[in-house]
């Protein structure tokens, strides 16, 4: 009896992971470029275009206090309008869909005041801050329906773009999905004195990249069957469906964000010019890296300078994932450009390996829902790591499983600090990854060695950044404690 049992689960997992690979192998086989796109919902994209690009507001401080900043964020339901006629229902953070960009400091003490206006518990996580884990926001920060969640901490890192998500148990996925998301910006003495562009909407601009899908209706439809991750066949650019932006013909900076929930992008000018990378996940770079395309997974920022300069008035100048459409720049004026990139953009102090207490392993295992790390499913009831506070330690992340279908890579992030790349198999990391990281992509086959310090107190989440596989118990957490 127990035998058959055996062999009939062996049989059904077979068919899962058979079922799986055919799928996966249809999906690249046909990635369609945006233009060919309706497939599922039927919706021509032509509706959808001619949208410009939206640009978030600035979380207005309400305390006049200069050291000290009071923000408001309350999440809310509401309605959008990605298609002419159509309403969609989604979320966001004052407002329909995603958020305002909250702009701080180094050394800035911040309060925030986060209400819960959904129907639902959610959690505010900043990600990429460095803060005590009773302020960062993961599960354990649960907001319940119609509360307020006020933590306040010191901005105690480099210049740089992070954002800020749900992060609740089970509904982290789809609350992000339906647009729960925000970027914020840390400045500091240096950036200030750069002289890079940073005037805020007009030269230095975010660009939330995510994928949708929808129905006839126009309603989100979140598939995540047995896909790696829930994929959307549209491609949204700070909540407008493959925007434009005008542009002048100087330097501008964009804040590039993948939110989306398990896509990666591979971003690159339909010219094929180059352009500028300045900053990683966790601040600016030694010096700017020139690129003719730029790779970047969920929860991974870049932030990169497109000089237009070189363009003329009216030059129509694509941005593209791979060959689908992400947004267009519509070139305009010739203007006096009085911001510079300067050769040396900040002194990133190298950690040094033999400062490392531990050397440890994190394994991440699987795809589509059948994932772990370390072997195990995350439990919110189990404390995964201990590290002493102020430890610096190497962990050597590794990719496993799924060998028959040629598994995808995926992207760790440790909350709660910003660390170093070591290396990539044994080999130098990639140049714009040389500077600070909270989210590093793994490969099929590859060990990642990264140095992390941890400076902060608390319990802290580390996991894939595939929602998906989030949500699936790709996910351990750790105790920093004195
Ligand atoms: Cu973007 Cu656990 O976070
Ligand atoms: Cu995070
Ligand atoms: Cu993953």
């Amino acid at each position: 009896m127990k035998l058959k049992w055996g062999i009939t689960l062996i049989v059904i997992a077979l068919i899962i992971l058979v079922g799986t690979y055919v799928y996966d192998l249809n999906r690249s086989n046909d990635m369609p470029t945006q233009s060919e796109f309706p497939t599922q919902s039927g919706i021509q994209v032509e509706e959808s275009t001619n949208s410009s690009l939206p640009i978030p507001e600035l979380l207005i401080d309400s305390n006049p206090d200069e050291n000290i900043s009071d923000y408001y964020l309350s999440a809310q339901n509401g309605i959008s309008n990605f298609f002419e006629g159509k309403q969609t229902a989604t979320l966001g953070y004052n407002g329909n869909y995603l958020g305002p960009v909250i702009k701080v400091s180094n050394g800035e003490e911040v309060r925030m005041h986060v209400d819960n206006e959904l129907d639902a518990p959610t959690s505010v996580h900043w990600h990429g801050l460095v803060v005590p884990g009773s302020a960062d926001g993961g599960p354990h920060q649960l907001i319940p329906t119609q509360s307020t969640w006020e933590p306040s901490f010191t901005i105690d890192q480099p210049a740089s773009t992070l954002w800020f998500h749900p992060h609740v148990i089970g509904s982290t996925a789809t609350q992000v999905y339906y647009g729960l998301a925000g970027m914020i910006i840390v400045e500091d003495e240096n950036s200030k004195s750069l002289n890079l562009p940073d005037d805020y909407g007009i030269n230095d601009i975010p660009l939330i990249i995510q994928d949708r899908s929808f129905n006839q209706e126009g309603d989100f439809v979140y598939v995540d069957n047995m896909m790696d991750g829930a994929f959307g066949e549209y491609i949204l650019v700070n909540g407008a469906i493959t925007p434009n932006l005008e542009v002048d013909q100087v330097k501008m900076r964009f804040r590039v964000l993948n939110g989306a929930n398990a896509r990666n992008f591979n971003l690159r000018l339909e010219d094929n010019n180059e352009f500028h990378q300045i900053a990683s996940d966790g601040g600016l770079l030694e010096s700017p890296i020139n690129m003719e395309s730029l790779f970047v997974t969920p929860g991974e920022r870049a932030e990169i300078i497109i000089d237009f300069s070189d363009y003329s008035k009216g030059d129509v100048v694509r941005l593209l994932n791979d060959n689908e459409l992400v947004m267009t720049f519509i070139v305009g004026e010739e203007v006096e450009d009085t911001t510079e990139m300067p050769d040396t953009l900040a002194v990133i102090e190298k950690m040094d390996e033999s400062l490392a207490t531990n050397v440890k392993t994190i394994v991440l295992d699987g795809m589509g829902h059948m994932v772990s790390l370390n072997g195990k499913q995350f439990d919110m009831n189990r404390i995964d790591d201990n590290v002493a506070l102020g430890d610096i330690e190497i962990w050597e992340i590794s990719t496993r499983g799924a060998m028959m279908m040629g598994s995808a890579g995926h992207p760790f992030h440790i909350h709660g600090t910003q660390f170093q790349v070591l290396s990539r198999n044994g080999n130098q990391p990639y140049s714009n990854e040389q500077g600070w990281k909270d989210t590093v992509y793994v490969r099929a086959n590859e060990t990642v060695r990264i140095i992390v310090k941890f400076e902060k107190e608390g319990l802290f989440m580390y996991h894939c950044h595939i929602l998906e596989h989030e949500e699936a118990g790709m996910m351990g957490q750790l105790e920093v404690s004195e």
